[in-house]
């Protein structure tokens, strides 16, 4: 008679679906309830912006969570299990973010990126930067997963190294500074009060950021 293994509980998704609901929300209330964006706007500008702040803290869980654990922080064996699936969407939906940014990228979208000669600012270049570059990192890290690289013990264990991880995580946290840390500083702009996605995410950052400084082992 074979034995019967208990079931294994993967909370991902659950986790994927509540913290798309609660981005694309946030994305929602602010820019088209208490926000001056048209609703024709919201299929590829608004849309995008949620996405995003989904993918952001999906990759921040995904990062910080074996951390939290080491810290003593409560973690379920369910969220634990979850960090794979957690890390495989959040990259998905980054992939999404970077192709229709690419379709948006002009001055009458982002006018606040483009200087009076239409070439980029310094800080929206420097923003950018950090954006591909993240990217890139985090595609290496989606490939340090793949059987073949597998092998290469020296590779993996770079890639997954403290000092690696905590790179990836400022690179990411520059593309947020460099975009919106002028608005942040101005919270009577704020719609409805609102903090904008750019600081909602950093604050996911700063959080995943400490908890890896302190608990990756
Ligand atoms: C090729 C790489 C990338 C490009 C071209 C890019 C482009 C952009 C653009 C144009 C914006 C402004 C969006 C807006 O205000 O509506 C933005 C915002 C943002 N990006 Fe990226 N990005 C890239 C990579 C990434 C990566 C890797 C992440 C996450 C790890 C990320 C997360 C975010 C977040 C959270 C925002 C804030 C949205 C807001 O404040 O409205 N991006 N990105």
């Amino acid at each position: 008679m074979s034995e019967h293994k208990p079931i294994q509980k993967n909370s991902a998704a659950a986790i994927i679906l509540v913290v798309l609901a609660l981005s694309l929300g946030y994305a929602i209330l602010r820019y088209h309830i208490v926000g001056p964006v048209p609703w024709k706007d919201f299929p590829m500008f608004i849309l995008n912006k949620g996405l995003c702040l989904a993918a952001f803290i999906l990759l921040t869980l995904n990062f910080a969570l074996g951390p939290a654990k080491n810290l003593g922080i409560p973690v379920s064996s369910g969220w634990l299990k979850a960090r794979k699936a957690l890390g495989m969407s959040g990259f998905l939906l980054v992939l999404l973010h970077v192709l229709m940014s690419f379709l948006l990228f002009s001055p009458a979208v982002y006018g606040k990126f483009f200087a009076e000669n239409g070439t980029l600012t310094l800080y929206s270049g420097l923003s950018m930067l950090g954006g591909v570059s993240a990217f890139v990192v985090l595609w290496a890290y989606n490939m340090s997963f793949q059987t073949f690289l597998r092998e290469d013990k020296a590779f993996i264990q770079f890639i997954t190294s403290r000092k690696f991880m905590l790179f990836a995580l400022l690179l990411g946290a520059a593309h947020l500074f460099f975009m919106g840390f002028e608005g942040w500083m101005k919270p009577a702009g704020w719609h409805g009060g609102l903090p904008p996605i750019s600081l909602v995410a950093f604050t996911f950052f700063a959080l995943g950021y400490v908890i890896n400084l302190f608990g990756r082992e």
